[in-house]
């Protein structure tokens, strides 16, 4: 742990080369090459993603946002005397931030993300915006055993604003959900945004948008392994790929190879043929009722749900 103001701690997690090189070979490696997600994440990574929310195709921010404006007593209401908030992929902070002014009685926000300056870089400005409250900044992999800072005082409640939750897998997602369960005792909570099912051609523009910022965020994936693993990856000889997998509910990242190729990563070469993708992220999309059937099963109590006019996005408070 280090203490980096009077109000803010750090605790590092980061996660080494060697495991990162290992995950992405072992991913290249598969009849179907896939890269996680949370490597998307470096600071360029994020730096771009912030751009992606600013974006007219990039519906779900605005909207998860004009949710928590417009329903912001409700919220506060369900939430109630929350004494711990605890942040999964807090990036920017910047959803935090417009509610920490209603959370009265809140002591300490505990933020977790991949993105190392990114996080500090925030958390470090929340905390001189916010200096009566006790900053925990953990940076790690959520999926993986990180050990949480956490008092055992007071209320606790669980942040997952994004819908990064479309991001797991269907099995991860139980796993998930239930991992968080056992952080929380009765009582706690869970406030969550989620993105639901709507039209394909308004998914696919939020995923593929006319600036060329979503490509460039997933290209920069390949930018990060060429200079963090020593790859040789041409990144003129890929391009971004996202469509909506009706069947499951899902949207796809790609990264499509433009011709015969092959690319070494340290001793490792790998061979792809034209239009052979890096599958790199999936967005699950998800109706009320199937989100909440979910939280259900893995040890949650569906209590409050807000959406916007137009049924795009949702936000859900779960009792543990
Ligand atoms: C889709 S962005 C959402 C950012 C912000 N919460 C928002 O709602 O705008 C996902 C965030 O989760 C972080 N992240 C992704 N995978 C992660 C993982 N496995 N562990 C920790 N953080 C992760 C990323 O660095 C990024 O900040």
């Amino acid at each position: 742990m280090r203490l980096l103001e009077n109000n803010i701690q750090s605790y590092d997690f980061y996660i080494e080369k060697e495991n990162m090189r290992e995950e992405i070979v072992k991913g290249l490696s598969a009849p179907v090459k896939t890269i996680s997600s949370k490597y998307l994440y470096d600071h360029r990574g994020s730096e771009l993603f912030e751009m992606i929310t600013e974006l007219e195709e990039y519906y779900p921010t605005r909207t998860e946002m004009k949710i928590f404006n417009e329903k912001i007593q409700e919220i506060t209401m369900a939430v109630g005397d929350v004494h711990t908030l605890i942040e999964y992929g807090s990036g920017s902070s910047n959803k935090i931030k417009a509610l920490l002014h209603n959370f009265a009685s809140l002591k300490e926000y505990v933020p977790i993300d991949i993105s190392r300056d990114f996080l500090f870089q925030s958390s470090l400005e929340l905390a001189m915006q916010f200096p009566h409250i006790t900053i925990k900044a953990v940076c790690g992999d959520y999926t993986g055993p990180l050990t949480l800072p956490l008092e055992a005082k007071g209320k606790k409640v669980i942040f997952f604003p994004g819908s990064t939750i479309g991001n797991f897998e269907p099995v991860e997602v139980r796993n998930f959900l239930m991992k968080s369960a056992k952080l929380l005792d009765e009582g706690d909570g869970f406030l969550i945004g989620v993105d639901m099912k709507k039209d394909s051609e308004i998914l696919e523009k939020a995923y593929d948008d006319g600036k060329g910022i979503t490509a460039a965020f997933n290209l920069n994936l390949l930018t990060r392994m060429n200079r963090e693993l020593g790859a040789n990856f041409n990144e003129e000889q890929f391009e971004h790929l996202a469509y909506y997998n009706k069947e499951k509910g899902r949207i796809e990242m790609h990264l499509e190879s433009q011709c015969d190729q092959r690319v070494n990563i340290g001793d490792h070469e790998f061979s792809f043929r034209e239009g052979e993708t890096i599958h790199t992220e999936n967005s699950y999309k998800y109706s009320i009722d199937q989100f909440q059937t979910l939280a259900m099963e893995c040890g949650f109590e569906p209590s409050k749900v807000w959406t916007d006019d137009e049924e795009k996005f949702s936000v859900h408070y779960l009792k543990k």
